[in-house]
């Protein structure tokens, strides 16, 4: 269990984390790939590190080496391990696995970690399934344990049913050893990390809006090898802008970030609650500043924040607004590394906020200027982003204990040093 301490004025400039997204796909991109590449900026968290063991048990070459990680094939290719995959209690490594190892003939394993063991497999399961792999797990909804036969692959053509970037990927992953192009349609626009990163290792894709999403066609082939450099992950700077938002008295600023549209839906809702929070581009990468604001309530829909991460931290704004803020379609919530749902709810709860489901739609009365947060006991179910929304409620509010703070590892090992040196 963690005491959080209330913050007196908050001052000062914070460099987050490599892009987590950014950081597995880099990973896995150089795993496949002709030739040695190098990374700097990954991801320093649990999640990324399994990406890196997992290749590494599929025979990739992992040489950390200070500040940077080299990765290279081996010669023939990957290979299926004989140990399990671990990985952890990341779902974007289990996911994108499942894509990667599909098109690796043989039997391959994957396992995770309470939290990721309870989180449903079926969606990549349906599409490379169709692919020709074959998926085996638990229950309906496939859970880890996850047997993977791996093989020849056909393209597909795949309407991803939920707004999903893993799903997306894992058809992707999957389509680069497939005989014939693959293509995956999307009616929500999910972050297109996966696709930045696939162009930049020199492979084709087509991609054209379709509805209110968009169509993506790529052709298989093999990656290049490079070097990639990790910009700061937003969903990182979300906490500190609300932070800077919901302090009486902040000046932040968060330095390097990617701002890809699909990843900074948060800052148009805070935009919209009054926050004096803003994004500032730098050509090669953003920069967020967040000041002490006075917020109204809002309605968010997930469509403005597809993968719903940053909701549990835009439940503490909302807490601290004034009126009913309305979370609408926020379903995904409950799938994540813990039932977000439930959790956003009783976080807003426990600040002594008033909060309240309707079937997918959440609603939460702010508390409103006056801000005072109740000092807040919370068990933050083993999720890293429940345990980072908690703590910066209890900075900016009355202080608080979270049971399961150490799970901040999975993501941003150092947030608690790096919230401390605001103050
Ligand atoms: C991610 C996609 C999102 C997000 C997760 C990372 C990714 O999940 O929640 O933290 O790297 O592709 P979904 O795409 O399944 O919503």
């Amino acid at each position: 269990m963690r005491e959080v301490t209330p913050l007196g004025p908050l001052r000062g400039s914070v460099r987050v984390p490599g892009d987590k997204s950014y950081s597995h796909r880099a990973v896995l991109l150089s795993a496949l790939a002709e030739g040695p590449s190098t990374l700097t900026g990954l991801s320093p968290g649990a999640d990324v590190a399994a990406t890196l063991d997992a290749v590494a048990r599929l025979g990739a070459l992992v040489e950390p080496d200070e500040d940077r990680v080299r990765v290279r094939a081996p010669a023939g290719g990957l290979r299926p391990s004989d140990a399990p995959l671990e990985c952890a209690n990341s779902g974007t490594t289990m996911r994108l696995l499942c894509g990667v190892v599909a098109g690796i003939a043989g039997t391959h394993r994957l396992v995770g970690d309470a939290s990721l063991s309870r989180r449903p497999m079926d969606r990549v399961a349906t599409p490379l399934r169709l692919m020709g792999a074959r998926v085996s797990g638990l229950g309906p909804t496939l859970h880890a344990p996850l047997v993977v036969e791996g093989g020849t692959l056909r393209g597909i053509e795949y309407r991803v049913p939920v707004p999903s970037a893993q799903v997306k990927s894992a058809v992707l992953f999957a389509g680069l050893d497939a005989r014939g192009p693959t293509t995956v349609v999307e009616a929500v626009r999910t972050r297109t990390t996966t696709e930045d990163a696939m162009r930049a290792a020199g492979l084709a894709l087509e991609v054209a809006p379709e509805g209110g999403g968009r169509r993506v066609t790529l052709a298989p082939g093999r990656p290049v090898a490079r070097t990639w450099s990790v910009p700061g992950d937003p969903s990182q700077a979300a906490f500190f802008a609300v932070l800077g938002a919901i302090h009486d008295d902040a000046s932040l600023e968060v330095v390097s970030l990617d701002a890809a549209p699909e990843r900074v839906g948060f800052v148009g809702v805070l935009a919209r609650m009054g926050a004096r929070v803003a994004l500032h581009d730098h050509g090669a990468f953003h920069s967020l500043t967040a000041l002490s604001s006075a917020l109204v309530a809002t309605e968010v829909h997930s469509h403005e924040i597809p993968s719903v991460d940053e909701v549990p931290i835009l439940t503490v704004a909302a807490c601290a607004a004034e009126g009913v803020s309305a979370f609408r379609s926020m379903a995904e919530l409950r799938v994540k590394e813990s039932d977000r749902f439930a959790g956003s709810i009783e976080l807003a709860r426990r600040l002594g906020a008033a909060a309240w489901a309707e079937g997918d739609d959440f609603f939460v009365e702010g508390l409103g200027a006056a801000r005072r947060f109740a000092p807040f006991h919370l068990d933050a179910g083993l999720d890293h982003r429940m345990v980072m929304a908690a703590a910066v409620a209890g900075a900016a509010g009355r202080g608080g204990a979270i049971d399961g703070d150490e799970t901040v590892a999975t993501s941003y090992p150092h947030f608690f040093r790096d919230l401390a040196l605001l103050a």
